[in-house]
């Protein structure tokens, strides 16, 4: 078949890449000239496993394009997926501009380039979005088209595995035709079985937000039982044992940590409630996972203003991690920036390693941050001669690193772990003065 894609980051990349490596022929249309020509030329702008390795075999066998043409990507496809961002707004409202302006230059372009091609909303779009792209492309023209909602569930990190291997595929399209064409599309990505979900537009719409934020508060009401884990003199890792074992709870988002972040589950939260006010409904579980998360951020800078009585200025912290997750670049939303702002506030100078995400976090950062950190080129060298680490980013070089250089390395070795690495009893042992989230303070 024949795809475009329009805006190539995280979701329209892989999208693009995968579908080609599936034996369609897909044109990839950007507004960012730079980003074009890297992809042009052969680079991969972001850091996703396995994406390269895809990405290479497509672009040698001739079957990823990239533009800056919207002319051509739509002259030449027949399924056009929208990849567009949908940042937050006012309010908390998903800002719709990228997506509308879009459609509204894809109305025009049925025009000179007439037959029936379907449109897809891939990005996470409000409950009516594929509604308003199909009244924008119709105040333009009379061609036959569809406008089908087809929401990504990919998570960084692991997107061209999920991309590949779907747990389902979920199309929403009234329309016969598209639904057809949808199917078509998807079924090498679901041969083992998995189900291509095929309903209402507006329930497709709901479906993705449903999705995020349903594990935004599974990972929140962890991180309450965490806290009061700390309260009780309980350990949050035993509790999340004895509940994941019950399947009707399951074991996955159920750690404990400093609070989820990236481009998604924030922004969706929000957009959601946002959603259900505009139809007069107070979505109130999320108003609580909203204000849990925005404190859960920045609770670490709490136990590290507790242990120093307050007195945090002049300290020197090194931070491992910056991005909001392990395996991505990704800084969106991260507890890493909240943390390293806070910090610079308080005075506090900074010594900062990630294995990907360096360049990310310094275009993120305020000047007052950055005039704040001093970044490393590893790991090892983060600690010499700090005050305490702090862990932001469960990367896998940071789980099993030589505890027992710590005390040798650091002015004290203390570590505020918001990720709950260690093993208790070995942070005890290496001597480490150890605090982690939800679990029993060590050696304190
Ligand atoms: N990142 C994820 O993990 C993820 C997962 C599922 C769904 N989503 C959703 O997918 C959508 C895209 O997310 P993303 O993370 O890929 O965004 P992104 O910000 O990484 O990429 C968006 C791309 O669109 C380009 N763009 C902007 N305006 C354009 C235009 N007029 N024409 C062509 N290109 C244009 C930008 O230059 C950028 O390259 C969002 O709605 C997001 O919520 C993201």
């Amino acid at each position: 078949m024949k795809i475009g894609v329009i805006g190539t980051g995280y979701v329209g990349l892989v999208t693009g890449t995968c579908f080609a490596d599936s034996g369609n022929d897909v044109i990839c249309v950007d507004i960012d000239e730079k980003k074009v020509e890297r992809m042009r030329k052969g680079e991969v702008p972001i850091y996703e496993p396995g994406l390269n390795r895809v990405f290479d075999r497509a672009i040698r066998e001739n079957r990823l394009v990239f533009t800056t043409n919207l002319d051509k990507a739509f002259q030449e496809s027949e399924i056009i997926f929208l990849c567009l961002p949908t940042p937050p707004g006012a309010d908390g409202q998903a800002d719709l501009s990228f997506v509308l302006n879009v459609a509204d230059q894809l109305g025009n372009l049925f025009n000179k380039y007439p037959g029936y091609r379907v449109i897809v909303n891939k990005s996470t779009v409000p409950v009516g979005t594929a509604d308003k792209v199909h009244e924008k492309i119709a105040a333009k023209t009379d061609h036959e088209f569809d406008v089908v909602s087809n929401p990504e569930f990919l998570r960084e990190g692991a997107a061209v595995e999920d991309f590949m291997k779907p747990e389902r595929v979920v199309v929403g399209t009234r329309s016969q035709k598209a639904a057809e064409m949808m199917t078509a599309l998807y079924e090498p990505f679901v041969r083992s079985g998995n189900p291509i979900i095929i309903m209402d537009e507006r329930s497709s719409e709901l479906t993705k937000y449903a999705a995020n934020a349903m594990l935004a508060t599974k990972i929140t009401f962890m991180n309450e039982i965490a806290n009061i884990c700390e309260k009780v003199g309980a350990n949050v890792d035993n509790v999340r044992r004895g509940i994941g074992t019950d399947s009707r709870i399951g074991k996955r988002f159920l750690f404990a940590g400093i609070g989820y972040g990236g481009s998604c589950f924030p922004k969706d939260v929000q957009a959601i409630h946002h959603t259900a006010g505009e139809y007069g409904y107070n979505f109130r579980i999320l108003d609580s996972v909203m204000k849990v998360n925005e404190y859960q951020k920045v609770s670490i800078v709490e136990k590290m203003k507790l242990y120093y009585n307050g007195k945090l200025e002049g300290k020197t912290i090194g931070i491992w991690g910056l991005s909001f997750k392990p395996e991505t670049d990704d800084i969106r939303e991260a507890p890493a920036l909240y943390i390293t702002e806070e910090l610079a506030k308080l005075g506090v100078k900074m010594k900062a390693y990630d294995p990907e995400a360096i360049e990310t976090f310094k275009e993120a950062s305020s000047d007052e941050a950055l005039a704040n950190i001093e970044f490393m080129d590893d790991r090892d060298s983060v600690i010499n001669d700090v005050d305490a680490l702090v862990i932001c980013t469960e990367w896998n070089e940071f789980r099993r690193p030589d505890l027992s250089r710590f005390p040798k390395a650091m002015k004290e070795p203390v570590v505020f772990d918001g990720r709950n690495l260690y093993d208790l009893n070995r942070a005890e042992e290496a001597g480490l003065i150890y605090i982690s989230v939800g679990r029993p303070s060590v050696n304190i």
